[in-house]
């Protein structure tokens, strides 16, 4: 499994490019990076709310931090030109599927121009740099089939989000073909994987519109947990662990950069996939309390009912594997929530813990 002192071989005193650096993901990421020694500049839009967990972790003493537009690509370039990066990490997006509904060109502009623009610059950059783009689990074509979709299943998207991130992955898939071609890595030495992440949870969430802060927020003020779609199946994961997996892969690409340039799943193993139902009951018997109702309007926007991600090319590709159950990973991000201490020693402490918890913790645990 990988640790910190393991990523410290790869990153320290390395030059980490993140965008979606202030989001709560990248939040995560800049304080695991940080840890590991490296050098890091962020380029995102600001922080939306005074609460969220960039302010909370001071991230701008953890990076340099560009508050900018990614669509706009000469200022991204110039960015990406002048800090000389030897890794990026491309986060930034418009990451709601609701707000997909309400936003779509916006949605769509964000999720592919954004992810173009970041390919593009590298046309211009004549170093070393691995790369690594997130999507997400949504970029299958999901006839609600039960299908556990592998990395060969075919690109959809029902939903704005959902196509623009597809879209995102025909893109970085072309400009590997057109410009980083593995046949001429020796020229270009841009090695560039895609990365498709399941349902992510973690302390520090604060989005509308998903599961984790609704729950929170309902529980905090004595509300009833308001579910949309209670039966929908989802690959939960700790927010560690998909970018646990995301170094992990960089790394290899370091050591192998023709060989991991491609698209991986990233989830929680088959058999721990939960209801949002079960989620939200894990999470109301982890505070004590908790009631939940199901939202009764009919006229409900299309949400897959299933998404399961089958992970064994990463876990047979480069040996990467969850460490967490969902329900281990719900308790950890729930108590999070209504811990008082800082944001910034609950994170440290949860990545402490996961690096070093060299045990794979079963469900029959
Ligand atoms: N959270 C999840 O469950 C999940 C699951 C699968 C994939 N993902 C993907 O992971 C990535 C991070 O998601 P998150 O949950 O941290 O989202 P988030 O909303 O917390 O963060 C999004 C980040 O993108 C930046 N951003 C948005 N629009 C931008 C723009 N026009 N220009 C520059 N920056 C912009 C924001 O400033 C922020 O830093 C996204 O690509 C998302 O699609 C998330």
């Amino acid at each position: 499994m990988v640790t910190l002192s393991y990523l410290k071989k790869y990153f320290q005193g390395k030059k980490v490019f993140v965008t979606g650096h202030t989001g709560f993901k990248g939040s995560w990421m800049i304080q695991i990076l940080n840890q590991v020694g490296a050098e890091l500049k962020g380029y995102s839009l600001a922080p939306e709310h005074h609460y969220d967990l960039y302010y909370q972790i001071d991230g701008n003493s953890l990076c340099k931090s560009i508050i900018h537009d990614i669509r706009d690509s000469e200022k991204l370039q110039d960015e990406i030109l002048n800090f000389e990066p030897d890794f990026i990490f491309h986060l930034a997006a418009q990451p709601i599927v609701l707000e997909g509904y309400k936003n779509p060109l916006y949605t769509f502009e964000v999720n592919t121009q954004g992810t173009a623009n970041i390919l593009n610059a590298l046309r211009y950059y004549s170093k070393k740099c691995v790369v690594i783009c997130i999507t997400t689990d949504k970029v299958y074509e999901n006839n609600d089939e039960n299908t556990l979709f592998s990395e060969h299943h075919k690109l959809g998207g029902y939903d704005p989000y959902s196509a623009s991130k597809a879209a995102a992955e025909i893109i970085i898939s072309s400009y590997r073909n057109s410009f980083f071609n593995t046949i001429d890595y020796q020229i270009h030495q841009k090695s560039i994987a895609s990365v498709r992440a399941g349902n992510v949870i973690g302390g520090g969430d604060y989005a509308p519109n998903r599961i984790i802060p609704d729950i929170v927020k309902s529980i905090q003020f004595d509300n009833p947990i308001i579910l949309r779609n209670p039966h929908a199946i989802r690959p939960w994961q700790h927010v560690i662990e998909p970018l646990s997996a995301y170094l992990y892969l960089a790394t290899k690409m370091v050591d192998e950069p023709m060989n991991f340039n491609s698209a991986y799943n990233i989830g929680p193993n088959e058999s721990d996939v939960l209801t949002v139902e079960e989620l939200t009951q894990i999470a109301i018997q982890t505070v004590g309390k908790g009631n939940v109702q199901v939202e009764s309007n009919q006229k409900k926007l299309h949400e897959a009912a299933t998404l399961m991600l089958n992970i064994a090319k990463i876990k047979q590709e480069i040996g990467w594997e969850p460490i967490y159950n969902s329900k281990i990973a719900i308790e950890k991000t729930i108590n999070w929530y209504f811990d008082e201490r800082s944001a910034a020693i609950k994170c440290i402490e949860l990545i402490n813990e996961y690096f070093q918890n060299q045990t794979k913790i079963t469900k029959e645990e």
